[in-house]
């Protein structure tokens, strides 16, 4: 007999956010397990699954095969989001994969700003970069789920084409906060980039490059305000 697969609490937190009933599209689903959790779970109608390489592609094909729900995938060998058309993916998921590279793949996208499709994204590193292209890319951060799998807090995402005020430096690092959100992991969080911010500015100051000089002194900016977010949330709690 079969034995049930279960989702990673990275992959799963990816997973409750998507809507029920919704096709999706996958991008670099490798080994396929989030669409197909979906299907088998009756969460979603029918889901696209990309990848730029072959050989995930074909663990992923494997997966749906051996779970008998091949009918409601389709796979797709291609580069983002280029070979999808807006009306295959109300919702689209970009996990495991550097947030420079999640943000590339939807500044290629010619359709990204527009409405009716919600973008679950979980960055394994770069959240700065994905932020920043976030910030003044059209679409904005609803969401910002914090996700705790062994030693690591992984952050996934959930935006969608709308208004949001530019992110502050402080931000682009640790996004934004307000009084009513609820994250208990948040003050955790900001302790960690804000040790990270210390460490690059401590690191950045050792540095005899010309171009250095100004890179630390947003380093440091970021930290600054990192730091009076933290007392804020800090002083939330209480
Ligand atoms: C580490 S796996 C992540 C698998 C799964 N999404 C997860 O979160 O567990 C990253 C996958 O993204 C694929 N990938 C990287 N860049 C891509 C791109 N531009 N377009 C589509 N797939 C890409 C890789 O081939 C790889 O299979």
């Amino acid at each position: 007999m079969k034995r049930p697969f279960s989702l990673s609490p990275r992959l799963q937190a990816v997973a409750d956010l998507v809507p029920a009933g919704v096709c999706l599209a996958d991008v670099g689903t490798d080994h396929g397990r989030l669409p197909v959790w979906l299907v088998q779970h009756s969460r979603i109608s029918h889901a696209v699954c990309s990848d730029l390489r072959p050989a995930p592609l074909n663990r992923a094909k494997a997966l749906a095969e051996r779970w008998e729900v091949s009918d409601k995938l389709t796979f797709r060998l291609c580069d983002g989001l280029a070979d999808i058309p807006p009306q295959e993916a109300e919702v689209v998921t970009i996990a495991g994969m550097g947030g420079e590279t999640i943000a590339e793949i939807l500044r290629a996208c010619r359709w990204t700003g527009q409405g009716g499709h919600r973008y679950i994204m979980q960055p394994m590193s770069g959240m700065d970069g994905l932020r920043r292209y976030l910030s003044t890319s059209g679409l904005a951060i609803l969401r910002e789920v914090l996700v705790p799998e062994g030693d690591t807090l992984y952050v996934v995402l959930l935006a969608e084409p709308g208004e949001m005020k530019p992110l502050t430096e402080g931000e682009i690092w640790v996004g934004r906060q307000s009084r009513d959100m609820e994250s208990p992991l948040r003050g955790r969080y900001l302790e960690q980039e804000l040790q990270k911010l210390r460490r690059a500015v401590t690191g950045l100051e050792r540095s005899q490059r010309p171009e250095d000089v100004e890179k630390r002194k947003w380093y440091e900016l970021a930290a600054w305000e990192v730091a009076q977010m933290k007392k804020e949330w800090e002083a939330w709690q209480k």
